[in-house]
């Protein structure tokens, strides 16, 4: 997508003050990973001190009912050193063919989302509360989300980002702990595992509701910037 098309893209879905200066991503200020390695499943992933080798461990992974109906555990991608983490719920339909997250409709909204703050999909990290995909897209129930929370948690202390953005309720739910509507809480900062995160509505929510894309754009500017704070200091 051209840098005049994703303007016009985000404008027409109501993201009216887009920064056309910052439209154009910066490069990658550290290395960028690629999708974690097919894998042997000997190893212990909570033991493992990199993405890949947790990557590796964790594709043959069998703790929760999810590994029936999955065609792949969708560990994650990006940058293994993003200042940014964006947290999804589960795998779909797509992402479980092709072994990514947000890869479909809603992962190209979010990839047409970032670059207006400066930000694209290599320069960030995305995961989900869940690596396997639930069946039929229905939310992660309680228990599988618990099975799959020690990976997480290991995951973000090897990414150590700044900022987690809880994309949607469902991951709002298994990392903060609320079931309050997202529009009670959506564009607050808070913590979790000593990070900054902050709430905002699922890219999935937002094109079945356009009219919340000017508060998601609201909760994007403040990610900018928290970014931008942090640069000053650094
Ligand atoms: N929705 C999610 O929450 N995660 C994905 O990976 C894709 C869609």
């Amino acid at each position: 997508m051209s840098r005049r098309d994703l303007l016009n893209y985000l404008r027409d879905l109501g993201w009216r003050d887009v920064d056309a200066t910052v439209a154009t991503p910066r490069a990658a200020a550290r290395p960028e990973s690629t999708r974690a390695p097919a894998a042997t499943g000997a190893e212990d992933p909570l033991a493992a001190t990199d993405l890949k080798a947790m990557g590796r461990a964790l594709a043959a992974c069998k703790r929760c009912r999810l590994c029936q109906g999955r065609t792949q555990v969708v560990f994650g991608v990006g940058n293994p050193a993003a200042r940014v983490v964006f947290m999804g719920e589960g795998p779909g339909a797509d992402e479980d063919r092709l072994g990514e997250p947000f890869v479909g409709k809603a992962g190209k909204l979010l990839n047409a989302m970032l670059p207006s703050i400066g930000l694209k999909r290599a320069d960030v990290y995305i995961a989900n509360v869940v690596k396997c995909r639930p069946p039929g897209n229905r939310d992660p129930e309680p228990d599988e989300a618990a099975a799959c929370m020690p990976f997480l948690k290991r995951q973000i202390e090897l990414i150590d980002p700044l900022v987690i953005v809880c994309l949607g309720r469902i991951a709002a739910r298994y990392l903060l702990g609320t079931t309050a509507p997202i529009s009670s809480y959506r564009g607050r900062w808070t913590k979790w595992m000593g990070r900054d995160v902050l709430p905002t509505y699922h890219p999935a929510y937002l094109l079945r509701n356009p009219a919340a894309k000017r508060e998601s754009w609201s909760d994007f500017k403040k990610l900018r910037e928290r970014l931008k704070q942090e640069e000053g200091r650094g």
